[in-house]
């Protein structure tokens, strides 16, 4: 049967699953770790690096290695988080050309998809090295409460890196799914996900014939462990900056020096309750003298930064316990998902806030991963029972006269759902409608995200309030909405599924894949040589190092003289295989290079 991963694409790290004889298994990357950053760079020789290798190397490529993309990814141009990571961000951020935002890496401008889409294809092809085949199914996570503009640029990654996404699922909701996988629960849980990016809270039901309801659920898609560490950057820019008179941020390897050295420092003092943050030669002063950074934080210290933040979680599960109707006490496990969640004082204060102690015994970095393989396999196999009733986290609907918002579908709806409402014209003769397309909680439609927007035409001539529209929303499994407008008298209708928002069109997505295509025949040929060229390397070395050894034993006849010329023949070939990358000829040079060494090895145990 056709196999399907299961991958949480997160902010900071990623992570791949699958199900295999009936047991959710994370699978490790080459280097052994079950997850992989979500970074990607590019050298200055053009190669493209993601994961391990591209965060080892972003100190000294900081203007050209991207991390926290799921931070951009479908967002407008024009919004408060985009500039915000524009001022903190070291690569660079640049406007694209449907008010969405592109990243620019050395000469080349990519969409945040494309990023997000280097990251998914290195998550298919760890999958695929593991299972040994090709792998084209996958489920993918995204956090609970991303709109309908950032599932639908998520699912543009996925179509970029060559993967057939058979669904979106929310991550909290996989989570429990994992957590609950298997073993007859019947119980009410939350889960509280903080990672590198986003925050979301989720109140589900596991009953006990496979069943996960989810009954709520809110979040933050612009909070986590990013802004933890900006805290922590702040302090230590602050501080060099009183004592120096030099703002680190103006240095793009200084700042990338400091965000790991915050992270690093923040990690620690999950353990720790003090921790030594050192910088040697961060930048140079005026007078041309190195400066170094060097500054003690304690966790106390820490918690000080961060209160707010962990406070601002907080309130956010207040309110959803409330929307919810479930009160504290009928909440029977807290599962904490999320690296975030090794942090003491949000472990004390979630345990705090639930009035009991979090459930262990979940992998906060893997169990998301595990819940989207667990849903992948269910969606290819139809003997499995699991139900999965998700909701979607925002009101959907759209703006009527005066500015107002007029919601079609309230926020915690188990989807997939439609709805329909009938509108009329507002003024005589009126012969167009224009329908925008809106997802938020304001009452005021300008104050909600904009997901998309369409005309109606051709109206039939009426006096104002005469010619009836209907329009219907509809939300898939995916979360991903598509809105139907009808002028009821002439049956005429107009459709969109909004994609406005996920700011690629869809021949930009398909030139997309084609390249990512194209890259992924690329960087496996690159493997193969790589392989074949240390093989090579090994023999070559061999004959060079017996090289004067021989000649001086053969030279002596002609047929010596003539083994001599062509070993050396044989030699240059190799070398101007390797020079043009030629693997094909490389690995038929092999055999080739293995005769003469042989050969050379047989002459000298001769005569030796
Ligand atoms: N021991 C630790 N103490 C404190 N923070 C930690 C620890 N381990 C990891 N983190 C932080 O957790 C965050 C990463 O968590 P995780 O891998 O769950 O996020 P993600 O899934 O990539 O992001 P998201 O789910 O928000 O998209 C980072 O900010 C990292 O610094
Ligand atoms: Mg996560």
């Amino acid at each position: 049967m056709e196999k399907v991963i299961g991958i949480d694409l997160g902010t900071t790290n990623s992570c791949v699953a699958i199900v295999e004889g009936g047991t959710p298994t994370v699978i490790p990357n080459r280097g052994g770790y079950k997850t992989t950053p979500s970074m990607v760079a590019i050298t200055e020789a053009g190669k493209r690096l993601v994961g391990h290798i591209a965060k080892r190397q972003a100190v000294t490529n900081a203007e050209n290695t991207v991390y926290a993309a799921k931070r951009l990814i479908g967002r407008k141009w024009n919004t408060t988080q985009v500039r915000s990571a524009l001022a903190t961000c070291p690569y660079r951020i640049v406007e694209g050309p449907h008010d969405d935002v592109r990243i620019q890496l050395r000469d080349k401008l990519y969409s945040v998809s494309e990023i997000s889409a280097m990251v998914l294809q290195e998550m298919k092809i760890i999958a695929e090295d593991y299972l040994g085949h090709e792998v084209r199914k996958a489920v993918v996570t995204v956090p609970a409460y991303f709109n309908d503009g950032q599932r639908q640029a998520t699912k543009d990654a996925g179509a970029i890196a060559g993967l057939d996404v058979i669904r979106i699922i929310n991550e909290p909701t996989a989570a429990a799914l994992a957590y609950g996988f298997g073993r007859n629960l019947d119980r009410t849980v939350a889960v509280y996900d903080l990672g590198g990016g986003t925050f979301d809270i989720s109140i589900l039901e596991i009953g006990s014939h496979g069943v996960f309801k989810v009954i709520s659920t809110a979040g933050d898609t612009f909070l986590g462990g990013e802004d933890f560490d900006s805290r922590i950057i702040d302090w230590l820019v602050k501080g060099f900056q009183q004592e120096h008179g030099i703002d680190l941020r103006q240095d793009r390897m200084a700042l990338q020096r400091l965000k790991d050295a915050a992270e690093k420092a923040k990690c620690e003092l999950s353990a720790v309750r003090e921790t030594e943050i050192n910088l040697p030669f961060i930048i140079s002063s005026s007078r041309n003298e190195a400066l170094h950074l060097q500054r003690m934080l304690s966790r106390d210290e820490l918690e000080r930064l961060c209160n707010d933040l962990i406070e601002r979680t907080i309130k956010i599960c207040e309110s959803t316990l409330e929307d919810s109707g479930v009160s504290k006490d009928d909440i029977e496990d807290v599962i904490l998902v999320g690296g975030m969640t090794r942090v003491p004082k949000v472990q004390h204060m979630v345990a705090g806030f639930f009035g009991r102690e979090p459930c262990k015994g979940v992998h906060p970095d893997e169990v998301v991963a595990l819940g989207a393989a667990i849903q992948g396999s269910a969606l290819l196999d139809e003997q499995q029972e699991m139900v999965l009733l998700d909701v979607t986290p925002h009101t959907l609907g759209i703006m009527v006269v005066g500015g107002f918002f007029e919601p079609l579908i309230p926020q915690n709806t188990t989807v997939p759902t439609s709805s329909s409402k009938t509108f009329t014209t507002v003024r005589d003769n009126q012969t167009a409608v224009k329908i925008l397309v809106l997802q938020g909680e304001s009452q005021r439609a300008e104050q909600n995200e904009l997901l998309g927007e369409f005309i109606l035409t051709d109206l039939r001539r009426a006096a104002k309030g005469q010619v009836e529209i209907d329009v219907t929303f509809e939300i898939n499994a995916d979360g991903i909405v598509s809105v139907q407008a009808k002028d009821l008298e002439t049956g005429r209708q107009q459709s969109i599924t909004v994609t406005a928002s996920s700011g690629l069109t869809q021949d930009e997505i398909t030139s997309m894949i084609d390249e990512a295509k194209t890259h992924a025949v690329d960087r496996r040929a690159t493997e193969a040589f790589e392989g074949t060229r240390q093989e090579a390397e090994k023999l070559m070395g061999d004959i060079e190092r017996l090289f004067p050894q021989v000649e001086q034993i053969v030279s002596g006849s002609d047929f010596g003289r003539d083994a001599i010329e062509k070993a050396r023949g044989v030699l240059d070939r190799a070398r101007s295989l390797i020079e043009r990358k030629d693997v094909e000829g490389l690995k038929e040079q092999l055999e080739a290079l293995g005769r003469t060494q042989r050969m050379f090895k047989g002459v000298i145990a001769k005569t030796g």
